[in-house]
């Protein structure tokens, strides 16, 4: 079956190629829209319009923001592969253009009920035109209301930063009365910011004061993450002809895209056991001249770790190919005032990278 998530968005750019043709919108005024809705997003203050209610800001949102979005659950689904066996009533809650199921049809993701619900129901149907065009089958499940039953899987992309604080909790609190108690995830995903990363967290103490734990693969419960900080992932971003056209008229940049996420369940076991040596990579690789630097974070918080090139061999190489993300076994390194040092003893070996594309 095929899983790779670059190859899996030009199927996307293809679909949403075929559906722009049909919608009379020179391209300068898709970026001008684009921009516009950027603006709104990136407002402080709350938002005083709903921007999915005008027709062109939703294109706007479906060229631009929506094949970001779905590239971010291919990655997820890829990674987390396993944590969606036996899952077979789905909820996309806030689904703009059905972002989250698109990446289930491109994936092949099995179920048997597709709910989808959007406070504002026009940008199901945009999306749902691309459903049929990515796969019938999936089309044939999908049902635009709230669910009449419980559900397996809920998923919140982006929806959480949409909320006023005070309201995130009674949200969640709403959306897990939907939710199969006995068999469940919970997904969420926030944009990569302060604020994003806060968000998860917050989600995170609520669900699991509700039974929820989470599946994020994490070495530590007690995330280390100090308070003024956060985390989050960083892919680069492979851009269709009209994105990278928008990014050049507008300034917008998203050749790497950053987001924060949680998986959370009340019957699912963690997919990775984290043993002293394990860590999970939480920046990007700093090559300096003559060393390799990266953080990681294991049992005992984040910590540097670095190796010089001179250093590198056939047991340690691996040291260079790591990104955010990905989950590593070291052996053999030593604490050099405050940070790690490794050197010709040390092991390194990539027990699963976070992106398994070749884009780069
Ligand atoms: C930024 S868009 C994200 C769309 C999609 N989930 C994605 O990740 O691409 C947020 C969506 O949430 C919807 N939304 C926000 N608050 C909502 C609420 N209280 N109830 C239902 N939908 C909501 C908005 O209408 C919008 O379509």
């Amino acid at each position: 079956m095929l899983k790779n998530p670059d190859l899996l968005l030009k199927k996307l750019y293809l679909s949403i190629d075929r559906i722009i043709q049909d919608i009379n919108l020179p391209k300068e005024k898709i970026a001008t829209y684009v921009k516009m809705l950027s603006d709104i997003f990136n407002r402080n203050d709350e938002q005083t319009i709903n921007y999915m209610q005008s027709n062109v800001l939703r294109i706007a949102y479906l060229i631009y923001f929506y094949p970001i979005n779905v590239y971010k659950c291919l990655h997820l689904i890829d990674f987390y592969y396993q944590y969606f066996s036996n899952k077979k009533a789905f909820l996309d809650y806030g689904a703009g253009p059905l972002t989250f199921y698109s990446a289930c049809a491109l994936m092949n993701l099995e179920g048997e009920k597709f709910f989808a619900y959007d406070k504002n129901q026009d940008i199901l149907y945009l999306g749902k035109s691309l459903i049929k065009d990515l796969s019938f089958k999936l089309y044939n499940k999908m049902n635009f209301s709230l669910p009449d039953e419980k559900v397996n899987v809920i998923f919140l992309g982006n929806v959480l930063a949409e909320l006023e604080e005070k309201n995130i909790t009674p949200f969640l609190e709403k959306m897990i009365k939907m939710i199969d108690m006995e068999n469940n995830l919970l997904i969420i995903i926030e944009p990569g910011t302060k604020k994003g990363f806060k968000n998860i967290i917050t989600a995170k103490q609520f669900l699991n004061r509700r039974g929820f734990k989470f599946l994020n693969a994490c070495p530590t419960e007690h995330c280390p993450v100090d308070e003024n900080d956060w985390c989050h992932e960083n892919i680069p971003f492979p851009r269709s002809t009209l994105i990278e056209y928008i990014e050049q008229k507008t300034g917008l940049n998203n050749k790497f895209i950053n987001f924060s996420y949680g998986f959370f369940s009340t019957n699912t076991k963690k997919a990775f056991v984290f043993h002293e040596n394990t860590f999970k990579v939480v920046s990007n690789l700093f090559v300096r001249k003559g060393e390799y630097a990266i953080y990681l974070c294991g049992n005992m918080g984040i910590r540097l770790f670095s190796i010089l090139k001179k250093h590198l061999n056939e047991l340690n190489k691996e040291f260079k190919n790591l990104s955010r993300g990905d989950i590593v076994y070291i052996k053999n390194f030593y604490q050099v005032s405050n940070f790690y040092r490794l050197d010709v003893n040390s092991e390194v070996k990539i027990i699963k990278k976070f992106r398994s594309s070749n884009f780069s």
